[in-house]
């Protein structure tokens, strides 16, 4: 991974002639600032007024959000930050593993740029080196789509850590969190991490729509850090539970082994990985 020529800025002119991919990102729109561009994104998809793949970027957000309502900011001009619009999208069975195709299209991408670094997936959508987060995945649609029948349509949204050095982080994450750049000791090129993450996710969505989930799942869980580990899942409602992560069902729940031997299905909640693996 090169940094970003001075020559090329950051900006829709250049990520356009960059981009490999047959319908992701062949509407581009480049914010120098929003509040989120998932918020932008879920508009513009509420209008339907946008194409399937529409690709909205922005090189800062006022108020980035991650998952369970946590704030996801960073500096101007320092991350990836942008969202992905697929309107054809059917809300089930495809929304939950839109997550996990984001998730593994991040940590392949990265994999490919630098084979000296080795990112995992923790489930469902944190992609961590060396265990800390580099990288993390929000698909979304909105009440309004969900009301109607049937909903289609879902935004997912990606940030990537690419140059922030580790002041920038905010004091929640400055101990969890890292950067490309921080990892590769070097500026690296935004514009190349985007085109191949993108050319990735086109390629994994494509699978998961034309039903070929086996070549998915096993990409997929050759990244997961998650599986066979014990962990402790903390639920959107507070509570804990603890157990081992036995497999990811064909709907992208995580399957929970607990210490009962029975088995439960998780569709949501913040993975905490322990030491031990199975
Ligand atoms: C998480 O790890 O909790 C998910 C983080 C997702 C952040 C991205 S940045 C681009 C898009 N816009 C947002 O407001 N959030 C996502």
């Amino acid at each position: 991974m090169r940094a970003d020529k001075k020559t090329r800025r950051f900006s829709a002119v250049n990520i356009l002639p960059l981009l490999k991919t047959k319908f992701i990102g062949k509407e581009t729109i480049f914010l120098p600032e929003i509040d989120s561009t998932n918020n932008f994104a879920l508009k513009l998809l509420k209008g339907k007024m946008v194409s399937n793949g529409a690709l909205i970027i922005a090189n800062y957000q006022s108020a980035g959000r991650g998952r369970h309502g946590k704030r996801w900011l960073a500096p101007k001009g320092k991350a990836l930050l942008f969202s992905v619009i697929f309107t054809e999208l059917q809300q089930s069975p495809l929304l939950p593993l839109l997550t996990l195709a984001g998730s593994l299209s991040v940590a392949e991408a990265i994999r490919q740029g630098s084979p000296s670094l080795k990112p995992v997936i923790r489930w469902p959508n944190d992609i961590l080196i060396n265990g800390k987060k580099v990288a993390g995945v929000l698909a979304e649609t909105s009440a309004e789509l969900k009301a109607s029948k049937p909903t289609t349509g879902a935004v997912l949204g990606i940030g990537i850590n690419v140059n922030q050095r580790q002041k920038d982080f905010l004091p929640e994450i400055a101990t969890t969190a890292t950067s490309l750049s921080i990892l590769l000791g070097k500026p690296i090129s935004r514009l190349e991490i985007l085109t191949s993450v993108l050319l990735k996710l086109e390629k994994n969505y494509s699978a998961l729509e034309q039903g070929q989930h086996n070549k998915f799942w096993s990409r997929f869980k050759k990244l997961s850090s998650t599986l066979g580990k014990g962990i402790r899942i903390k639920l959107p409602d507070g509570r804990k539970i603890s157990g081992t992560a036995v497999d990811i069902d064909t709907d992208g729940a995580l399957l929970v082994r607990l210490d009962s031997g029975q088995t439960i299905k998780f569709f949501s909640g913040d993975i905490e990985e322990l030491q031990w693996a199975e």
